[in-house]
C-alpha cells in the first residue's frame, strides 16, 4: 500500500471515532458529534485539524489492540468572525473521551500554539476523565494541561464548554479557564459523583442537582453561560468571542457602530424612582446607553443583585458591572462580590474599559455572611478595582453607602470619571440607620409620639445633608452630575479620551489577592 493510500485509510479510521455502534448511543436530540460541534463553532470551512493520527502508546488492559487514530480528541486551528483560534473536542465514543497520555499531548500542542501566537484557546469537553487504564500517564496528561491553563490565563482568552460529563479531578481545567459554558441536562461537572458521594457522606442526590447546567449557573457559580442545546452554546461562544481580543496585547476588536454615539435615552430620565426603596431593573440602564440596547449578561442567574456583562459604545467592548435594585436591594454579599472581582480582573487583563453603574446600599449584614467570610470575599471586589489599570468610569444613579461605596469603582480607587446622576446619594449608611445610632439617647429620652416626631425630623435634616451627591461634588470625588438621558454621550466621551491611558501598578511578582 502507497503512503497515500496509507494515510488515507488511517484518516477514515479516524473519522469513524468509536465505531458506528457507539455513535447511534450517543445520538440524542440537540447532541452534536466531536466533529459537527467543531464546524459549528468555527467559520465555514475554516477548520485546519492537527494531530489527526495521533495514537495512544499504552498497551495495558488489552489496548495494544484497540487503537484508534485521533484518539478520541480532535484539535486543530479555525477562524470565528475571521480570527484565529485553537479548539480541541472530546469524543465521547472514543474510551469515554478519556484523556490519555497521548490525547493530551495533543491538547498541549495546540495550548502552547495558542499562546505562542497569541489566539484564544477553545475546549468542547465531553470525557469521563483520565483513562483508567493508562493511570499515571493520564493523571500527569491532565497536569501537563492544568499548568498551561494557568500559564495562558490573563494572556489569551480561554473558554470551556462543557458538553457532556466533566468528573474529578478534570474540572479543574475548566475551572482555571475564563469563561465555562453548560448545556441543560447535557452537561455534568463534579469532583465526586452521586454514587461516591452516597457511600462517604450518605447524601443521596442525583447527578443532575449536583452538578448539572442550572446548578452551576444558580448556585454554585461555576459556570457563566447555559445553553438549550449544542448548537445554542456554539452560538453563545462565538458571540462571547465577539467582545474579547485575541490576546492582552490587543485592544478588544472595535466595530462599525450604527447606533448614533450622541443618541440620547429619555426613558433613563425617569428609571430610578423617587424612593431610595423602591425597586428597578438596573439592565435597563446598561441597555440604554449600549450600541443597540445590546448587553450580554454574563452569571445571570448566579448572585443577580450584582449584573455583569459585555457591551459596546460607539463600537468598543467595554465591561459593565451594576448593582441590581431589583434583587435583594443590590446589596453586595459573598457571592456578588466574588463575581464582580473575576469580571473586574478578566476585563482589566484583556483591556477592556470598565463601566460602573453604582445603587448599592452597602454590605448584606447577616451571621451567614460574616462567618461565610464577607470580609474576605467583599476584599476580592476592593482589590480588583483598585488594581485594574484600564480606563475606570462609574455612574451613581442612587445610593453609594458605607464600604460599598468605596468599594464599587470611588474616585479613590484611581477611577478615572466618576458621574452622578442628580438622585446620587452618598453616605455612611441610610438615613434611618444614621439617626438610630446617632441620637438613639435623644430618641429613648421621648415618648412615643414625641418620638416618632423627632425620629422623623432628624431623618428630614440628615437627608438633607448627605442624601444628595453635593458633598462628593464639592470634594471633587465626583467629576459631574450629568443628566441620565446623556449618560452615553458622557461614557463615549469618556471613553475617547481615556483610550490611551497609561496606568501601572508597583514593580512586583503578583498581589496576594484574598481568596
Ligand atoms: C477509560 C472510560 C472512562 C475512563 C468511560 N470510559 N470513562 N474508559 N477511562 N475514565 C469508557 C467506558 O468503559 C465505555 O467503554 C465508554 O467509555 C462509555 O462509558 P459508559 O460508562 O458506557 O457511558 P455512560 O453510561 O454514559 O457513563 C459515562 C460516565 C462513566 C458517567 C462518564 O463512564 C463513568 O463514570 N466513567 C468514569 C468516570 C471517572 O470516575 N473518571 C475518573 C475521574 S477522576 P465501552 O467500550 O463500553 O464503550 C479523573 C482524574 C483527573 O479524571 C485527574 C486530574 C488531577
Amino acid at each position: 500500500m502507497s503512503h497515500q493510500a496509507e494515510i488515507e485509510r488511517r484518516k477514515k479510521r479516524a473519522a469513524q471515532g468509536g465505531g458506528a455502534a457507539r455513535q447511534a448511543a450517543r445520538q440524542a436530540p440537540g447532541r452534536l458529534s466531536a466533529r459537527e460541534r467543531i464546524e459549528f463553532l468555527l467559520d465555514d470551512s475554516s477548520f485546519e485539524e492537527w494531530d489527526q493520527l495521533i495514537e495512544h502508546r499504552a498497551t495495558a488492559f488489552g489496548l495494544a489492540h484497540q487503537r484508534i487514530p485521533g484518539d478520541g480528541v480532535l484539535g486543530g486551528v479555525g477562524r470565528v468572525e475571521g480570527r484565529t483560534v485553537f479548539v480541541f473536542a472530546q469524543d465521547f465514543t472514543v474510551f469515554g473521551g478519556s484523556l490519555s497520555e497521548a490525547n493530551a499531548a495533543k491538547i498541549c500542542k495546540l495550548m502552547d500554539a495558542a499562546l505562542r501566537v497569541g489566539a484564544p484557546m477553545i475546549g468542547l469537553n465531553d470525557s469521563g476523565g483520565a483513562r483508567i487504564q493508562e493511570g499515571v500517564a493520564a493523571l500527569a496528561g491532565y497536569a501537563d494541561i492544568f499548568l498551561r491553563n494557568t500559564l495562558a490565563s490573563g494572556v489569551i482568552p480561554q473558554l470551556s464548554a462543557i458538553l457532556g460529563p466533566c468528573a474529578g479531578g478534570a474540572v479543574y481545567s475548566p475551572a482555571i479557564t475564563d469563561f465555562i459554558f453548560m448545556v441543560e441536562r447535557e452537561s455534568h461537572m463534579f469532583v465526586t459523583g452521586p454514587d461516591v458521594i452516597a457511600a462517604v457522606t450518605h447524601e443521596q442526590v442525583d447527578k443532575e442537582a449536583l452538578g448539572g447546567a442550572d446548578t452551576h449557573n444558580r448556585l454554585s457559580g461555576v459556570a457563566h453561560f447555559q445553553a438549550a442545546d449544542d448548537r445554542d452554546c456554539l452560538r453563545q461562544m462565538r458571540a462571547l468571542l465577539g467582545y474579547l481580543p485575541s490576546n492582552n496585547q490587543e485592544d478588544p476588536p472595535r466595530r462599525a457602530a450604527a447606533d448614533p454615539a450622541g443618541r440620547e435615552a429619555p426613558a433613563l430620565e425617569t428609571l430610578v424612582p423617587a424612593a431610595g426603596h423602591q425597586p428597578y431593573d438596573v439592565r435597563a440602564a446598561l441597555r440604554g446607553v449600549a450600541d443597540d440596547g445590546e448587553l450580554l449578561e454574563i452569571q445571570e442567574h448566579f448572585a443577580p443583585n450584582l449584573v455583569i456583562g459585555f457591551a459596546r459604545l460607539a463600537g468598543r467592548p467595554v465591561g459593565m458591572v451594576a448593582n441590581q435594585p431589583a434583587h435583594l436591594a443590590g446589596v453586595l454579599d459573598i457571592d456578588a462580590s466574588d463575581k464582580g472581582a473575576r469580571f473586574v480582573r478578566f476585563c482589566d487583563a484583556f483591556n477592556l474599559p470598565l463601566i460602573t453603574w453604582v445603587d448599592v446600599p452597602g454590605f448584606l449584614p447577616g451571621v451567614q455572611q460574616e462567618l461565610g467570610g464577607i470580609i474576605r470575599h467583599g476584599a476580592k471586589l476592593l482589590f480588583a478595582y483598585a488594581e485594574a489599570t484600564v480606563p475606570k468610569i462609574t455612574v451613581t444613579l442612587r445610593k453609594a453607602y458605607g464600604g460599598a461605596y468605596c468599594v464599587m469603582a470611588s474616585k479613590h480607587l484611581r477611577t478615572d470619571l466618576n458621574y452622578a446622576w442628580p438622585t446620587a446619594e452618598i453616605a455612611v449608611m441610610g438615613a434611618e440607620g444614621a439617626v438610630r445610632v446617632l441620637y438613639r439617647k435623644e430618641l429613648q429620652a421621648l415618648d412615643e409620639a414625641a418620638r416618632a416626631a423627632q425620629e422623623k425630623a432628624r431623618i428630614e435634616e440628615y437627608r438633607a445633608h448627605f442624601a444628595n451627591p453635593f458633598v462628593a461634588l464639592e470634594r471633587g470625588y465626583l467629576d459631574a452630575v450629568i443628566a441620565p438621558r446623556q449618560t452615553r454621550q458622557h461614557l463615549i466621551r469618556g471613553l475617547e479620551w481615556l483610550q490611551n491611558k497609561r496606568a501601572a501598578l508597583p514593580p512586583k511578582k503578583h498581589g496576594n489577592i484574598p481568596l
